[in-house]
């Protein structure tokens, strides 16, 4: 595995000439697990597809190893960069197998021949995401878990450096979030991709990440190790919300435990 650099710098970014990010400066590690957590509407999506080249900066730049990937070809950045989308729509009736294939497209020219690599990169994407059953069922007719779990596994089969996820457990019960982001630390750590993935579970953020970015007002907040960046005054200035931390006894990570006016001892919640 390759290391690389992305870097973005005084970023700028937004919709319709209203500014989203507001000249933010992060630099990805690489070959790590980065998690970005942040309020509604902060602009962690935003984010991701800037990085990702969906959208141009008005500010700022992205760069890719010291290149700027808005002047790279999109097949080029797809070789080494790919995207979850926050809310990816499937061509109508496409099968799984055939999204899934769709993520080898970076790797093939006009003329090149469908090869026993693509095949074993799609399979091993169906394999690790336990959607081999489902590979003959058009997208469409999936329940929301199932179809989370084909779109992971189309961002697998592109085979890239760099993985950029947003929200990729929301519609996944508990147990299938855990097998994701247990997915995805065996890939950085047998293939030492860099993983970069947007959370709204600040207990599993915490646990995953080896860095935490949070985000607000299109800025980092916070970065760094999650002990540092999961603290009560964290989740007071980013999301509004008194919270305490505490130990989290199976990993030993930060975990977050929320107040609100219901619901703690004492809070009149535990009426019986
Ligand atoms: N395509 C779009 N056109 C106009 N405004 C958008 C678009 N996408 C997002 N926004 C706005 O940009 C802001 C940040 O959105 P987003 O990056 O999706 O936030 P997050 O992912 O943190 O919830 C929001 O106010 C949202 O309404
Ligand atoms: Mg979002």
């Amino acid at each position: 595995m390759t290391d690389h650099s992305l870097v973005a710098t005084e970023l700028s970014a937004g919709y319709d000439g209203k500014a989203i990010l507001d000249g933010l400066d992060l630099a990805i590690p690489s070959g790590r697990i980065t998690a970005i957590v942040g309020a509604n509407a902060c602009g962690k999506s935003t984010f991701l597809r800037t990085l990702s080249r969906l959208l141009t900066p008005t500010k700022g730049h992205v760069l890719l190893d010291g290149t700027s990937i808005h002047r790279m070809p999109a097949r080029e950045l797809a070789r080494t960069l790919g995207l979850l989308p926050q809310a990816p729509i499937a061509p109508e009736g496409i099968t799984v197998a055939d999204l899934v294939s769709r993520g080898r497209h970076p790797h093939k020219s006009l003329f090149s021949r469908w090869t026993r690599k693509d095949d074993e990169a799609v399979d091993g994407a169906l394999a690790a995401t336990k959607t081999f059953d489902l590979a003959e069922r058009p997208v469409d007719e999936l329940s929301g878990g199932q179809r989370q779990r084909v779109w992971i596994a189309m961002a697998l089969a592109q085979e890239t450096d760099i993985l950029l996820l947003d929200e990729p457990t929301t519609f996944l019960d508990i147990n299938h979030q855990i097998e994701v982001l247990d997915l995805l630390t065996d890939l950085n750590r047998a293939r030492g991709t860099t993983v970069v993935m947007v959370l709204h579970d600040l207990n599993l953020a915490a646990r995953y990440a080896d860095d935490l970015v949070a985000m607000a007002g299109g800025k980092i907040h916070a970065f760094g190790a999650p002990d540092a960046v999961l603290t009560d005054e964290m989740v007071r200035e980013v999301f509004g919300l008194e919270s305490r931390i505490i130990e989290d006894p199976v990993s030993g990570r930060p975990m977050m435990l929320p107040i609100g006016r219901h619901g703690s001892a004492g809070a009149g919640a535990n009426r019986r």
